[in-house]
């Protein structure tokens, strides 16, 4: 099957990113390999890295005509070991797309759709619980949690004690689950009823929430001083942690970071914003491409390191 996913903000990217020659940058969400070709194209090195084997052997068979490029498989949230092994650090950029690709979306026996029979599997990197396997250990209780905050689903206990009653190892027994929990008549107009289901089973397997804050906090350390990240996010839990994260870096949080013991000295901020707030997609991007409607755009540059840390 081709591997093709519209690349999302690429000009946005490569001109926050200034992939001049020289540069070693890493795409640790590569994907298709839309970002890592648009960068190497401008001249820059490219680390692409996915958790995904079958997105590191597209973009391999994309981009192995360029002695720039070259790939890791892995965790963005393994960054700093992943590209310390590799002898590859300190680096200049850091670009992280977030959320799945189109080909692993519309690949039936990946098992993430609504709209396609396939397992019940969901997982990026084909290694660990499926969400099949994630339903059968978690109790109806932790069940409608996931639901409730990854999913932000109304519905989430009903749809919890569904799923609970009928263990479903596929994706449209999921859906019937589903739609047997929500009353017919609160069905959502705009979206799938087993849309949100689908999103909280989905981050919840590949523990997208924990990878991005790992990812962010990997940013700080293999980042050289002047070094760019720049964070597309797709939802509002996404966001709301790389903003969070990018405010605090910066020295904008009332009160100093949680993060460091009661009473201690003020760190002197690892980031600078490069934007106040999020950018979002051109009125002609969405036009032409759906998922770039709710794509949010942040970036800044690494700073002198901390004090705090440079004390450690
Ligand atoms: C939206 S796609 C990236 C598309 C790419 N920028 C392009 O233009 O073709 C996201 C990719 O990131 C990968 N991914 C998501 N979270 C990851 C993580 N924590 N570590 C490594 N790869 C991740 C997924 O497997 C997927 O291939």
């Amino acid at each position: 099957m081709s591997f093709v996913h519209e690349t999302v903000l690429r000009d946005e990217v490569v001109q926050l990113l200034m992939p001049v020659p020289g540069k070693r940058l890493v795409d640790a969400t590569l994907g298709g390999g839309g970002h890592a070709e648009a960068l190497l194209a401008a001249g820059a090195q490219v680390i692409g890295v996915d958790r995904d084997p079958a997105a590191i052997a597209a973009a391999l068979a994309r981009l192995a005509g360029s002695e720039r490029f070259s790939s890791l498989e892995g965790r963005a949230g393994d960054l700093e070991s992943l590209l310390g092994a590799a002898g590859l650090l300190p680096v200049d950029g850091l670009l992280l797309d977030l959320g799945v690709s189109s080909p692993q979306l519309d690949t039936p026996g990946r098992g993430f759709s609504f709209q396609a029979e396939g397992p019940l599997d969901m997982r990026m990197s084909r290694t660990g619980e499926t969400a099949a396997e994630l339903i059968a250990r978690l109790s109806e209780f932790e069940l409608a949690a996931v639901l409730r905050e990854l999913g932000e689903e109304p519905f989430a206990r009903p749809i919890a004690r569904a799923l609970k009653q009928d263990l479903p190892t596929t994706t449209l027994a999921a859906v019937e689950s589903v739609k047997r929990a929500v009353p017919r008549k609160a069905w959502p107009s705009r979206v799938h009823v087993a849309t949100r289901t689908f999103q909280a089973l989905r981050i919840a397997v590949n523990d997208e929430l924990g990878e991005l804050a790992a990812g962010l906090a990997a940013a700080e350390r293999v980042l050289v001083e002047g070094g760019r990240l720049v964070v597309v996010t797709f939802h509002s839990l996404e966001d709301r942690i790389v903003k969070a994260f990018l405010a605090e870096r910066a020295g904008r949080t009332p009160g100093g970071s949680r993060h460091l013991p009661p009473g201690a000295p003020p760190a002197a901020s690892s980031f600078r914003l490069l934007a106040n707030g999020a950018r979002a997609a051109s009125a002609e991007e969405a036009a032409v491409n759906p998922r770039a409607r709710s794509a949010k755009l942040r970036a800044a540059v690494r700073t002198s390191a901390p004090a705090w840390k440079a004390a450690a």
